[in-house]
């Protein structure tokens, strides 16, 4: 597509997403929460103004002393993922808020502030639990989320809202597939406020992944041409992992890399979940049984059908390193 053709087609696909500018607002509505209804992190860490503050602190770390240094680093990751949120709010916004006002009552902004209000609670929650925890080297982990936030966020979506959709649909889920799985393997490990953490912040996920697969099916709804031609275009970039800049200027600059070899290893999120994914997408947004199609998008059916499959087979394939380096963690193991 050249880059006229390109913006002509942005052009168009805003103007449908303006259309949806109510229906967005009332999703607000209906699936994020008041801020006065909201779990805080609070509502799962010790409490510091008891007299047992102490106690409540020594039971945390015992709890977390059991848990293995990979399943420590992939959750570190996935914290450092979560605290980088002032480049995911902003990366929308240049998208979807065309009157560069972010106090705008439109449904769009309205809708990325209060997403963006709720995902807050889960950067913050866990760096409290796993600074409280001790089994990191918090130092570094800051150090990380400094560089991540510096070296900014690019979903490579060329400014297309359709694309950016897909992205955040495809990204809330992958989101919460990653903090069930950690809570599944905190619980084996002993530590079951850490998996109720882990569930409670994928509930929150599992209710925006819903949000945004919905304003997906409402494009599909109304233009499923251009709906197809933006899930292609964005699939065939592939969905970049959100902290993948981490790694840019670090001292380490495989730390990105050993990161999400940690989380495929442990079962945490691997190439098996990015092809469900896709499957799931593709089936929920019934891309099968689109008829009637034009300007490329039957291609862009043919494409899509067939995409998980091709991840599947590169999942078999897949070698993980039996060695993989851990990041941030603590050198002084804790005896209890
Ligand atoms: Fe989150
Ligand atoms: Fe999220």
């Amino acid at each position: 597509m050249d880059i006229a053709a390109d913006s002509n087609e942005i052009a168009k696909n805003m103007e449908v997403i303006g259309t949806l500018q109510g229906f967005v607002g009332e999703t607000v509505e209906s699936s994020l929460l008041d801020p006065d209804d909201c779990w805080q992190p609070t509502d799962f860490l010790p409490d510091l103004t008891r007299d047992d503050a102490f106690d409540q602190v020594t039971k945390l770390r015992e709890r977390t002393s059991c848990i293995p240094d990979s399943i420590i680093t992939s959750l570190v990751g996935n914290m450092i993922t979560e605290e980088a949120l002032p480049s995911y709010q902003t990366s929308f916004n240049l998208i979807v808020n065309e009157e560069k006002e972010l106090t705008s009552t439109n449904g769009w902004v309205r809708w990325s502030r209060a997403w963006t209000a709720e995902e807050n609670r889960h950067g913050d929650l866990l760096n409290k639990y796993l600074y409280l925890s001790g089994r990191c080297d918090m130092k570094a982990v800051e150090q990380t989320i400094h560089r991540l936030i510096y070296n900014g966020f690019n979903p490579n979506v060329n400014l297309d809202p359709y694309q950016i959709i897909v992205y955040t649909s495809f990204q809330e889920r992958a989101t919460k597939i990653s903090h069930v799985n950690t809570g599944k393997l905190a619980d084996k490990a002993g530590d079951n406020t850490l998996s109720k953490i882990c569930k409670t912040i994928a509930g929150d996920e599992a209710r925006h992944e819903n949000a945004y697969k919905s304003f997906m099916t409402k494009i599909f709804e109304i233009d499923p041409n251009g709906a197809l031609k933006s899930f292609e275009q964005m699939m065939r970039k592939q969905i970049v992992m959100p902290a993948v800049l981490m790694a840019e200027g670090n001292k380490n600059p495989n730390i990105f890399t050993d990161f999400s070899a940690v989380t495929q290893k442990i079962g945490v999120y691997t190439t098996w979940d990015y092809a469900s994914i896709i499957e799931h997408l593709v089936s929920l947004w019934k891309i099968e049984s689109l008829t009637g199609l034009k300007d490329g998008a039957a291609k862009a059916q043919d494409y899509l059908c067939v995409l998980a499959n091709r991840y599947k087979k590169i999942a078999e394939r897949m070698k993980i390193p039996d060695e993989i380096n851990l990041s941030w963690l603590s050198n002084n193991k804790l005896a209890f």
